[in-house]
């Protein structure tokens, strides 16, 4: 056991917690092997069951994760953390590529100069959603083609996804994710125990033949990016949803099925929705990528019963949206200047996204990013390859954060870089997959 860290205790809850601070206080680090049972058991003078029942507890609370025999490890992002605590170690001056954020200097709720008159005060047993953004998401949706007739308002996407899988599922259920997928997801999915099974994506969004593979393993829901997939940048493109939505309409009464449109406004590509071609299913439209994180709210379309669920379920918890929030969404929804601001975000990242692939290409250097704020490259080796980049100045994010089964990866984020840094950084990049002068992709 590291001498910087002590497991003490004699119950599975002492024990479990005295870990949980040794994560927080960082001497026990992401990935760094918890002791095995028996020792920690001999140490504290308990039975190994009450060891084993502390390190079920941490697993149950997205802490740790146990990978068969290789053991018991801190989770790479254990949600017993802070968020806070979790961004990369990016050394001062290098020039940090690896967030996932969106350009603040293109982010209508930093540059206009936008006040929201509160109408009359909204006091308990009022509806939960605003009549302007009932109409607005209305209209909005039935745009985009998606069901519009049941809404919720969530405090984000992530806020909207598990408020719809834990409508549905429990724990030990399995969920088809996205693989490379987003991180954030994938820390939910342990922390409400629910068990990722991956469907490996392309261009075009997830593929049929591992979303079959997944049904047929029994998963209780499914969990699809529609455009600017994290960390690929893949987009549901029409024929896959055709496809993708004959094979789910297969499966309506039992498979709950959750759409992730985290980057409508400034996607840079069209929606090709799947909502509707499953019995359950939730649409989740955050405004956070075009307007704001901090926002924090999301419009959430479903079947009635998973729209009802939702609701219900958020009355008993923060009971509902701010409606000043929810005024303030709608106002941005509908100011000229605001919409002009998102439709510059949207061309400069579609812009930036092509001339780094373009210039990774000249380069020899093989990248995705259909959409959306950030480019994937395939790596040999991400710690090599991420070292590499950092040593000359550029902090991308290893695709550990993102994967589950597939091979290395690095994600940077496009949306504030420069024009003038797009060959430098492609430069680097090229120059970080040779190892001792030859490529090793
Ligand atoms: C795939 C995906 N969905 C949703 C979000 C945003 O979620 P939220 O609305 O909770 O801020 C992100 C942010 O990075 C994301 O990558």
């Amino acid at each position: 056991m590291p001498a910087q860290y002590r497991i003490t205790g004699t119950g599975a809850e002492s024990i479990a917690t005295s870990v949980e601070q040794a994560i927080s206080q960082g001497s026990l680090a992401p990935g760094d092997l918890l002791p095995p049972i028996r020792d920690v058991a001999g140490r504290l003078g308990v039975n190994p069951n009450t060891v084993a029942a502390a390190y079920r507890i941490l697993r149950e609370r997205g802490a740790v994760e146990t990978a068969g025999r290789r053991g018991t490890r801190v989770r790479n992002r254990p949600a017993t953390t802070p968020r806070s605590a979790l961004g990369l170690d990016v050394p001062e001056g290098a020039r940090d590529l690896s967030t996932g954020n969106p350009d603040p200097a293109l982010l209508p709720i930093g540059a206009s100069r936008l006040w929201i008159r509160p109408g009359p005060p909204v006091v308990y047993g009022q509806p939960p959603m605003s009549d302007e953004l009932v109409n607005h998401a209305r209209a909005a949706l039935t745009a985009d083609g998606v069901p519009p007739h049941h809404l919720a308002v969530t405090s984000g996407a992530l806020d909207g996804i598990e408020r719809a899988l834990t409508a549905h599922l429990r724990p030990g259920d399995r969920v088809a994710v996205e693989d490379p997928g987003w991180a954030n997801l994938l820390d939910l999915l342990a922390a409400l125990r629910l068990n990722a099974e991956p469907v490996r994506v392309d261009d075009d969004g997830p593929l049929v033949a591992d979303l079959a593979r997944a049904l047929g393993r029994g998963v209780r829901a499914l969990v699809v990016t529609t455009r600017a997939q994290n960390p690929t940048g893949a987009a549901l493109s029409a024929d896959r949803a055709a496809a993708l939505g004959k094979l789910l309409a297969g499966r309506s009464d039992d498979v709950l099925l959750v759409e992730d449109d985290h980057c409508a406004g400034i996607a840079g590509v069209p929606l090709h929705a799947l909502a509707g071609s499953t019995g359950h299913w939730a649409f989740v439209r955050s405004a956070s990528k075009a307007y704001g994180p901090d926002l924090r709210l999301a419009i959430l379309a479903g079947d009635q019963r998973t729209v009802e669920r939702v609701q219900g379920r958020l009355r008993l918890g923060p009971g509902w949206v701010s409606h000043l929030l929810q005024d303030l969404a709608v106002t941005l929804w509908s100011d000229e200047a605001a919409t002009r601001l998102v439709r510059k975000a949207e061309r400069r990242y579609a812009d930036t996204r092509v001339r780094l692939r373009a210039a990774l290409a000249d380069r020899g250097v093989i990248a995705y990013g259909r959409s959306g704020l950030n480019v994937w490259i395939p790596v040999p080796d991400e710690t090599v390859a991420i070292t590499r980049l950092l040593n000359t100045g550029w902090a991308a994010a290893p695709g550990s954060r993102f994967r589950i089964a597939t091979p290395a990866g690095m994600r940077i984020t496009i949306a504030d870089l420069n024009v003038g840094e797009i060959d430098p950084l492609a430069d680097s990049i090229a120059e970080a997959m040779h190892v001792a002068g030859r490529r090793c992709v």
